[in-house]
């Protein structure tokens, strides 16, 4: 037995000047140190030798044990710190940084920005209201009565009998009216859902902004003077544009307004942007507004239609297809 011990001192300091790195000193631990390994085997044999045996085999055994050990751990920080030296000499530290590029807005969040800025500095603050909006406040205080076949215009997506995704921005009026006494002046930008077929004209989702004048003596003139002044400051001075009559139900006198539309090598055509007119007086009593007292001009206008217009894009499902090619060009 003593002489099985120091035989195995003399494999295990060879095989331990063998060692490299810190994968081959794993397989060293497992022969030698590990449960099922030759340093524990010795022990397992210990058990069956004499008692006189004991004493001195007892004595050399567990000195090439802590001898054993003692070797391991001493090499094994050894390699560790020669990995953690190649690691760091590995690093180039003058290699040029990773440039990290930055997102920009979306052409429809781009356009809203510089409407909104736009009305502001007309006077007009900014109002918000839910995409998930009441029939009523949608269509039935906007004066569009039950069956009445204007209703026919706006092809609806209903949650249920009572409640639908907004058509337009239109019933954000009515809250704001609610909400406020008059003198009141703001546009009402967001998202309205229309269930219509998707092709290169229109989209089941759009945006769109309202805008709510309703002050004593409001006028037609000023309203079309705040729209001419609008399209002057977004499309550029020089912008073709005109106004035709139209109808809405909760606007009378209700107009449309087109502005020429000129594509590169493509016959030119009149394109409608928004519809106004003067809020219908039917209205004001629904929301507690006395119409002898106060009259109000209103108007709203789809933002895509205004952005392809502005910047030449003949099909709105683009601005909804996060296509980095056509975004990144803005
Ligand atoms: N809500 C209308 C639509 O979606 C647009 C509109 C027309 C809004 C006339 C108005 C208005 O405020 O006066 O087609």
């Amino acid at each position: 037995m003593i002489d099985k011990i120091s035989q195995t001192r003399t494999d295990f300091d060879n095989d331990l000047n063998k060692i490299s790195n810190l994968q081959s000193l794993e397989e060293f631990r497992i022969k030698y140190l590990s449960r099922k390994g030759i340093i524990p085997q010795l022990f397992d044999a210990f058990k069956e030798i004499s008692k006189e045996e004991k004493r001195i085999v007892g004595q050399a055994l567990n000195e090439l044990k802590n001898y054993a050990q003692a070797k391991y751990e001493e090499l094994k920080s050894k390699l560790e710190a020669e990995e953690k030296t190649k690691k760091e000499l590995s690093l180039d530290v003058t290699l040029p940084g990773r440039i990290k590029t930055l997102g920009s807005k979306h052409l429809i969040t781009q356009t809203l920005d510089e409407i909104k800025s736009i009305f502001k500095s007309l006077g007009f603050s900014v109002y918000e209201g839910p995409e998930l909006e009441s029939d009523y406040n949608n269509f039935e205080a906007l004066n569009f009565p039950a069956d009445h076949p204007a209703r026919d215009m706006q092809d609806t997506f209903f949650i249920n009998q009572n409640f639908l995704l907004r058509t337009h921005t239109s019933p954000v009026q009515i809250r704001l009216m609610k909400e406020k006494k008059p003198p009141i002046r703001a546009i009402m930008p967001g998202k309205v859902y229309r269930n219509e077929v998707i092709s290169a004209k229109s989209y089941c989702l759009f945006h769109q902004v309202e805008g709510l004048y309703v002050d004593k003596d409001v006028t037609f003139a000023e309203l079309k003077g705040t729209l001419v002044a609008f399209l002057k400051q977004f499309f550029g001075k020089d912008v073709r544009y005109r106004f035709r009559a139209s109808f809405f139900p909760f606007t009378e006198p209700s107009a449309e307004m087109d502005v020429w539309w000129q594509p590169k090598g493509k016959e030119g055509r009149w394109l409608e942007v928004l519809g106004c007119g003067m809020v219908d007086p039917n209205v004001l009593i629904n929301v507690g507004i006395d119409p002898e007292e106060y009259v109000g001009y209103a108007f709203g206008m789809g933002i895509e239609r205004t952005a392809m217009r502005k910047y030449g894009i003949d099909d709105i499902r683009i601005l909804f297809d996060s296509d980095i090619r056509f975004l990144t060009q803005f």
